[in-house]
């Protein structure tokens, strides 16, 4: 090698192994994520083995990809974040080549000097053993070549993989390779649908011979499904189930699959809802961190305002406060923008004097808040946009002392749409109950975590620490069938609670709810209303 190119290689080397300064101190450790691999084994079914892929990389534009964003599984259960790598974790202690024996087994990205530069650190195998603790990690060029046989398990339980990963021709280790690898491996069949097997699968845990037209119904979209599912093997066999009998075989047939993505999904929700105490102080910061932005914002709205400077300031507040991401793309809505419930271009360039719809949450080490505040940007609720809040704050009190230990997930939402509806009607929106979803299309609560809309099971009761919000809205697009003078009224208050013994602790109370206290946050006033851009001088 020339002496430039040594150089060169040793400047790049220094750059990539230099240690990173000045991080967080509060990442969960290596023990929090042995304990939920751990618990996840205690889970598992004898002779099984848990397979979670990295989350593919996504286009952004052209050559350049979106922020990586970890799958929320990979994270929790070893706390790596990089793209390109995949752990198997095994119920029982196996034995590798030279007579080692390990329970996990994790192939990573390799290490790359010269991509490093370019991409960023990454951990590589040294790295994943000395920081995330474990033992048996290879590159991920090592898969292949493999001795794993995955034929002797009795189950292989998995998410699913995706069908449109891009295969870099350039790198023989990527997601693609991988992935087509372990489809070998695991000899998985070419007509196998991981994500039709899914859903047929959680159909199956719930359908009885009076309800199976409408689960047919369902699952084939009313009839407008996709060729591809209309034709899977899985899918016809399901669809000619006559009676009982039928079902009991077919059922028989699915769940003696060695392939399991229903069992995956269900025993990693089963972990996931309940928080741990480690997990508790990320969503207690991240949700703070997305109240205070929530107060702040109240200072400085004003009309003349754009609906993209107020997200913006929220999430500076975020990033100023320690989140590294949103945890979902930010709602900013003003009026009639209120009313689109995933509302996302944020494009109005004025306000004026309407309501602005705010659904910003914070993600703080993968973890996401999700809040949601409606504030007049005159700092005064109009008649009309008081009567909507207020119900809509009615509906949300009428929650909070459901959300305890032993309540059933689905009374939360039923109480919400008693109280919109009685509450519709007296204020002459509605005439009868039913109309209620109209107004309110949405649910009010969903489990919160690694992901906004957690994994979780909503067929059971509330159980200590789990992590929900309460999210009651009410939204009244012009043209609605009632008086005109409630049109465009969009509100939505969302909180986020966690799940106590006998009651809840509510997470986000440092943005104010109550409509009298929205209005008295809205006279404090903030520094950045006397940011002007001055005139562009021309030299
Ligand atoms: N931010 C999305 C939701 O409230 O569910
Ligand atoms: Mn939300
Ligand atoms: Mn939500």
């Amino acid at each position: 090698m020339k002496k430039p190119a040594v150089l060169l290689l040793a400047l790049a080397l220094t750059l990539a192994c230099a240690a990173q300064q000045d991080l967080p101190t509060d990442y969960l450790t290596p023990a929090f994520h042995a304990g939920r691999r751990e618990a996840l084994r205690a889970l598992m079914p004898p002779h099984s083995v848990a397979v979670i892929f990295a989350y593919p990389t996504r286009t952004f534009s052209n050559d350049v990809t979106y922020p990586y964003h970890p799958n929320p599984d990979l994270y929790y259960f070893s706390g790596y974040k990089e793209p390109h790598a995949v752990l198997f974790i095994f119920k029982e202690p196996q034995q590798g080549p030279g007579g080692k024996t390990f329970k996990e087994l994790f192939f990573v990205q390799q290490r790359d000097p010269a991509q490093e530069q370019w991409t960023g650190r990454r951990l590589g195998v040294e790295k994943v053993k000395s920081e995330l603790g474990f033992d048996a990690v290879f590159n991920g060029s090592e898969f292949n070549g493999y001795p794993l046989d995955l034929s002797g398990f009795d189950q292989i339980l998995f998410a699913g993989l995706p069908d449109d990963v891009h295969d870099d021709l350039g790198d023989p280790a990527d997601l693609y390779d991988l992935l087509e690898a372990f489809k070998k491996k695991a000899a998985i069949p070419a007509d196998y649908d991981a994500t039709i097997i899914s859903e047929l699968a959680a159909i199956l845990e719930r359908v009885s011979v009076k309800t199976l037209p409408r689960a047919i119904n369902y699952l084939t979209k009313q009839g407008n499904a996709s060729e591809k599912l209309r034709n899977n093997p899985w899918v016809i066999g399901f669809m000619n189930c006559k009676d009982s009998t039928d079902l009991a075989a077919f059922k028989n047939k699915l769940s003696s699959l060695k392939w399991n993505t229903f069992l995956y999904d269900k025993l990693i929700a089963s972990l996931r809802e309940i928080k741990t105490p480690e997990e508790m102080d990320l969503m207690r910061k991240t949700v703070s961190i997305s109240s205070i932005a929530h107060a702040e914002v109240m200072k400085a709205i004003q009309p003349g305002m754009s609906e993209a400077e107020l997200q913006g300031l929220q999430e500076y507040i975020h990033k100023k406060l320690g989140a590294e991401y949103v945890g979902y793309p930010s709602i900013a809505g003003a009026g009639a923008n209120g009313c689109i419930l995933h509302y996302e271009e944020n494009s109005r360039v004025n306000i004026h004097h309407d309501m602005m719809l705010m659904d910003i949450g914070a993600e703080y080490h993968g973890y996401s808040a999700d809040v949601t505040r409606t504030v007049p940007s005159t700092g005064k609720f109009s008649p009309g946009q008081k009567a909507i809040y207020d119900l809509v704050y009615q509906a949300q009190e009428a929650i909070f002392p459901l959300c305890h230990e032993g309540t059933p997930f689905s009374d939360l939402n039923k109480k919400a749409t008693e109280v919109l509806a009685d509450g519709l009607i007296k204020l002459g929106i509605i005439k009868d109950r039913s109309d209620v979803s109209l107004y309110y299309p949405h649910s009010c609560s969903h489990f919160l975590g690694l992901d906004v809309h957690d994994v979780g099971n909503y067929d059971q009761t509330l159980k200590e620490n789990m992590v929900i919000t309460v999210e009651p809205g009410l939204y009244i697009p012009a043209g609605s069938a009632c008086d005109h003078k409630w049109w465009d009224i969009g509100v939505r208050i969302e909180d986020d609670v966690r799940i106590g013994k006998e009651k809840f602790e509510l997470l986000s109370w440092q943005a104010p709810r109550k409509s009298v206290d929205v209005e008295k946050m809205t006279v404090n006033k903030s520094a950045v209303n006397n940011l002007i851009l001055p005139p562009v001088n021309v030299p």
